[in-house]
């Protein structure tokens, strides 16, 4: 039986900071005490100084497997999101093939088993056809179904009215969206083809993936799951107009819940002349004040999750032209240091950081055990340091794609250690290659 008890630290967890001995026995969290007394056969971890947080757990990733790997693959980019204190996630279908029936959801399960240095989910993606392998899908089976309502990489849009009814009607699990009007965008492109031929400058990407395209979609996934009652979640929301669909509230007592992601609430508008295509996602970064709304969203409790879109592309890739240049960057080593730097700027408490990217996480997909750092949970734990600041390198960026937004860039914080089911996967700038993932287990209470 292996313990490992970590003592003094600074809890974060169900909106309180305090000061406790963690012991951590067979995987889970034994005890949460002030004082832990340990035997002799306790390995004992002193974190003086640190804060520990329940590990992140990221429900939007791309880790292109299969089809996609010169981009990432799963045991590369879970590596990375291990070093970020990102312990588990939720993998989306757009790869090659797309992941549109159950018998390629379970190949991509047993490729993770095998892989994935974070436990793991995948989703299962819609399309204008596939209603019968979404109507079969068991609880176990996936965390979610995502549908593209707005074409994006990849090649699975929904765009058949009826096809979109059934989705939202029938789906035994939640349905996740990707919400943006492909008809206003593909308008806007060939407008500002006219103008600018094949090099448009990257700062009217907002105006191409306008606001307008976000809020038409989104408040048509919305209509269609009141409506249906369905489970809706709706992925990376960009824009302050769209934040009126939203209430505030508990992510656990709503059945529409929303998301943003880490890059979203950290650049705007201002930011695609130092870094133009490399920023390139959809939806768009948008304006200032776009960016200032969805913080403000997430303190009002509008917004439930954030996540990262994770979507590793490779540099020569990127380094295209407006419309060559595919959407899309890569997060997942990064994410939580995005957010500590908001919360160095006064902008999220740290209470908060955890109750959207740890907590919620696990309410809004049912995630048995995890979530939370709790007595009889999974010790999926990450020790911070808010005092150590971390500078992106070549050397330390662990993507398969090898280059990162933040390139050069400090932050304020450093991420220290990170445990996934109580093992010590990753321990100051070294990501341990022996230790594996554990499949996601849901428990929907709805
Ligand atoms: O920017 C994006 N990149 N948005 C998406 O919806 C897909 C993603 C990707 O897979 O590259």
């Amino acid at each position: 039986m292996s313990k490992r008890l970590i003592t003094n630290v600074r809890v974060v967890n169900e909106g309180a900071v305090f000061e406790s001995d963690i012991l951590i026995e067979d995987g889970r969290i034994a005890r949460i005490a002030p004082e832990v007394v340990p035997d002799g056969s306790t390995e004992i971890f002193d974190a003086t100084g640190l804060h520990m947080l329940p590990g992140m757990i990221d429900d939007q990733v791309h880790f292109r497997e299969p089809g996609l790997t010169h981009k990432g693959d799963i045991a590369t980019e879970s590596a990375a999101a291990v070093a970020g204190g990102v312990t588990s996630y939720m993998d989306m279908p757009n790869v090659s093939p797309p992941t549109t029936t159950r018998t390629l959801l379970a190949e991509k399960y047993d490729l993770a088993a095998h892989r994935s240095r974070a436990n793991y989910a995948f989703y299962l993606g819609a399309s204008n056809d596939n209603i019968d392998q979404i109507q079969a899908l068991n609880d176990n089976e996936t965390c979610g179904v995502k549908v593209f309502m707005g074409a994006s990489t990849g090649n699975l849009l929904v765009n058949n009215p009826q096809a979109l009814r059934r989705i939202f009607s029938e789906s035994p699990v939640p349905v996740v969206t990707h919400c943006e009007d492909t008809p206003i965008i593909l308008a806007n492109e060939e407008s500002f083809r006219a103008k600018y031929g094949e090099n448009v400058p990257m700062e009217f990407h907002p105006q191409i993936r306008s606001e307008l395209a976000c809020y038409k979609s989104s408040s048509l996934a919305f209509d269609l799951a009141r409506e249906f009652n369905t489970r809706l979640h709706i992925l990376h929301l960009t824009t302050a107009r769209e934040m009126d669909l939203f209430s505030a509230g508990p992510a656990r007592e709503k059945r529409i819940t929303a998301e943003v992601c880490v890059h979203h609430l950290y650049f705007d508008q201002n930011d695609y002349r130092s870094k133009g295509t490399l920023i390139k996602c959809n939806p768009a970064i948008k304006t200032t004040r776009d960016r200032d709304a969805l913080v403000d969203a997430v303190n009002a409790g509008k917004i439930d999750i954030i996540a990262t879109d994770h979507a590793p592309h490779t540099w020569k890739e990127k380094k295209n032209s407006y419309f060559k240049a595919p959407a899309g960057l890569p997060l997942v080593q990064h994410a939580l240091l995005i957010l500590l730097e908001l919360y160095h700027w006064g902008r999220l408490s740290l209470e908060t950081i955890v109750e959207k990217a740890c907590h919620a996480p696990a309410e809004v997909f049912g995630i048995k055990h995890r979530g939370y750092i709790r007595e009889g949970y999974w010790a999926d734990l990450v020790l911070i340091d808010l005092r150590d600041s971390y500078t992106v390198t070549k050397d330390n960026i662990l993507y398969k794609c090898g280059w990162s937004p933040f390139y050069r860039h400090t932050f304020k914080s450093s991420v220290r250690a990170t445990l996934v089911n109580g093992e010590l996967v990753y321990k100051d700038g070294r990501v341990r290659d022996d230790v594996r993932g554990k499949r996601l287990e849901f428990d929907r209470k709805y």
